[in-house]
């Protein structure tokens, strides 16, 4: 008797506290989501630099960036896409915001030429700001069977231009003892144990995720906040998918959360309705990682029969 009074005591006080910290975290994340208050960006310095600003989300990125009054360093391979951009911002915030090129192809550049790059670029400006956007994604298939070059190139992309940029950009950080910088992860090797067929994309993005926890603790105390947005399915040129009512944002729509996180959380994945996906998708992660390596070998077959 005294053994299953003590038993059902315990039950309890484990029951209360797992459901006290259920509730907690849903609180917080309620708050994170809609109600915190943004950092103002430019306490961080003056401008911002982004990596892949042509399209997508890093276009989306320094719109919403320069609504915030920033200045931009656009980092891009295509110069008449970087113009185009620049033309845009201009038109649309006139002479408020300054903006700057680099023509970089960071599939092509060694380490030290990103950096040589950067600091050209960034020479003399107070960088407050570093969003590595840039990134690449892949057709699925079997590991064996990816070309080449876009293997290298994956790397060098998602992998090897961030952490050289961050090196073009952290010395002047750490002299000025502020800065921000924003890595792009997925949400694909952050939240879901493992992708088939699409595994050297998302071990590239699980790089970012370690890299931007462990640099963050690094730097923490000296000014400046690293974080690794982890989104879901964003519709971009990368995914080719339409914007699908709140499941699927444009890019536009992702932008408006990703700011609203940046400065905050070391990982995190600002678009609420990819926080609710990501729930079920942990919740159910056997059937998750099951669904998506259908889905891919389904994609591969369609890609197939097309070639
Ligand atoms: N879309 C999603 O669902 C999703 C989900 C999770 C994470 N992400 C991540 O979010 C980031 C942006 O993705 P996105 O969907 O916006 O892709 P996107 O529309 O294809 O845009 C990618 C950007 O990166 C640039 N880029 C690609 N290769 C480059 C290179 N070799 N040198 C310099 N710049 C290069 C592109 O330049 P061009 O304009 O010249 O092509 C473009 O500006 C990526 O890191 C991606 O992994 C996306």
């Amino acid at each position: 008797m005294v053994l299953a009074d003590f038993l059902i005591a315990t039950g309890a006080v484990l029951g209360f506290i797992s459901l006290f910290k259920n509730v907690l975290t849903f609180a917080r994340w309620l708050y994170a989501a809609f109600l915190r208050k943004p950092k103002d960006l430019r306490d961080y310095g003056s401008w911002a630099i982004v990596t892949g600003a042509t399209d997508g989300i890093g276009k989306a990125l320094v719109f919403e960036l320069a609504s915030k009054g920033l200045n931009l360093v656009l980092v891009g391979r295509n110069p008449s896409k970087l113009e185009a951009t620049s033309m845009e911002l201009r038109d649309r915030f006139g002479a408020t915001t300054e903006v700057k090129t680099v023509v970089a192809d960071l599939a092509k550049l060694s380490g030290e030429e990103i950096v040589a790059a950067i600091a050209g670029a960034t020479e003399g400006i107070d960088v407050g700001l570093l969003v590595n956007n840039a990134g690449m994604g892949c057709p699925p298939e079997y590991f064996h069977e990816m070309d080449p070059e876009l293997r290298e190139s994956l790397l060098r992309v998602n992998v090897n231009a961030a952490v050289w940029v961050t090196k073009g950009v952290i010395d002047g950080m750490l002299k000025r003892k502020r800065g921000a910088i924003l890595n792009m992860g997925s949400g694909s090797a952050t939240y879901i144990s493992a992708f088939p067929l699409l595994t050297l994309y998302v071990s590239t993005k699980a790089f970012l995720d370690t890299f931007s926890r462990s640099i963050s603790l690094e730097y923490e105390g000296q000014g400046i906040d690293i974080q690794c947005q982890a989104p879901l399915f964003v519709s971009t040129k990368m995914t080719k998918m339409k914007s699908w009512y709140l499941f699927i944002p444009s890019a536009e729509i992702f932008s408006r959360a990703s700011v609203r996180w940046i400065g905050y959380d070391r990982v995190c994945n600002p678009y609420w309705s990819h926080s609710v996906q990501v729930f079920m998708a942990r919740t159910l992660d056997t059937i998750t990682v099951w669904g998506l390596g259908c889905y891919a070998k389904w994609s591969r077959a369609q890609e197939r029969s097309r070639r």
